[in-house]
């Protein structure tokens, strides 16, 4: 569960980090699966001694393997927590909420993401328009780390909204040299494998480059309110070519269908037509709560 002080703590600095959130049985079997898809990296994050994994500076060919809904279920499951869900939606006012993105990523000294970056807010590319301080419009993210992520292992640093309220949130990016304040002020949020650092789209922070050889397996999963429209990051309806997305749709609960914007069974949507014809392309998904 996040602790009451957790959920202070992120409102009063933008930001928390949550040690050790997934129990010992989620991450175990969210590294099973991140080894079928990236093999090596798991071993290698351990001992950076030995040679680095098989083509581990290209980018995937495809975003299939490290993109909802994964083969499997574990990375499945750990992109709907409840607790997650919970914490999104009270950050969103305690609407509903809806899932804009779940990513692995995954790097190493080296590797083309091992960039010292700037600091900068995210809603540049999660909304059309501006986040405002009402909570009505707030999007959280949530890093969560697979591996251990020590200071040299490029931990992101983030600098609370502390340091800068009050002011409107532009431009969304600044040097180090033209706000200094804002590195001075940076925390590098360090954790075991297992946590997970929250923080909001009005939140200043950065990725850090690796000070040594090591890797870090990570997975990237915001949420915004369900509406309004003009928030999010991708859209799922592009994944709708691929089996694995067919078969993590008909395998689940109407309302987890719901958080990545598929119709309520009381929207008007659903027809004899409609019914009929998402069960001809999902046939093994449950049609009985969208029949009227
Ligand atoms: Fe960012």
């Amino acid at each position: 569960m996040i602790s009451e002080e957790q959920i202070q703590h992120y409102r009063d600095h933008g930001f928390v980090v949550l040690e050790n959130f997934l129990s010992p049985t989620e991450l175990s079997g969210a590294r099973q699966e991140i080894e079928a898809f990236i093999p090596g990296w798991l071993d290698y994050a351990a001992d950076p001694s030995g040679p680095k994994p098989d083509k581990w500076d290209e980018a995937a060919r495809s975003r299939r393997n490290v993109r909802f809904p994964f083969k499997g279920s574990q990375l499945n499951a750990i992109t709907l927590h409840p607790e997650l869900r919970r914490f999104a939606s009270l950050m969103a006012g305690g609407g509903e909420i809806f899932c804009e993105q779940s990513d692995l990523t995954y790097k190493c000294k080296g590797h083309y993401g091992d960039v010292d970056q700037d600091m900068h807010l995210d809603y540049v590319n999660h909304t059309l328009t501006y986040p405002p301080e009402d909570p009505t419009y707030w999007q959280t993210a949530f890093l969560i780390y697979y591996t251990d992520v020590a200071a040299h292992e490029a931990p992101t640093a983030v600098c609370s909204w502390q340091h800068y309220k009050d002011e409107v949130l532009w431009p969304a990016v600044y040097k180090k040299e033209d706000r200094p304040s804002l590195y001075d002020n940076e925390v590098k949020t360090t954790m075991p494998a297992g946590s997970v650092l929250a923080y909001s789209m009005r939140t200043f922070h950065r990725g850090t480059a690796f000070l040594d050889e090591g890797a870090r397996v990570g997975h990237f999963i915001s949420y915004a309110p369900a509406k309004p429209r003009w928030m999010g990051i991708i859209g799922w309806p592009e994944q709708g070519i691929y089996s694995s997305f067919s078969a993590w749709i008909e395998q689940a609960a109407p309302e987890e269908r719901e958080l990545i914007g598929f119709p309520s069974p009381s929207d008007p949507y659903w027809t004899q037509e409609t019914v009929a014809g998402v069960a001809a392309r999902y046939p093994n998904m449950d049609m009985t709560p969208y029949k009227k």
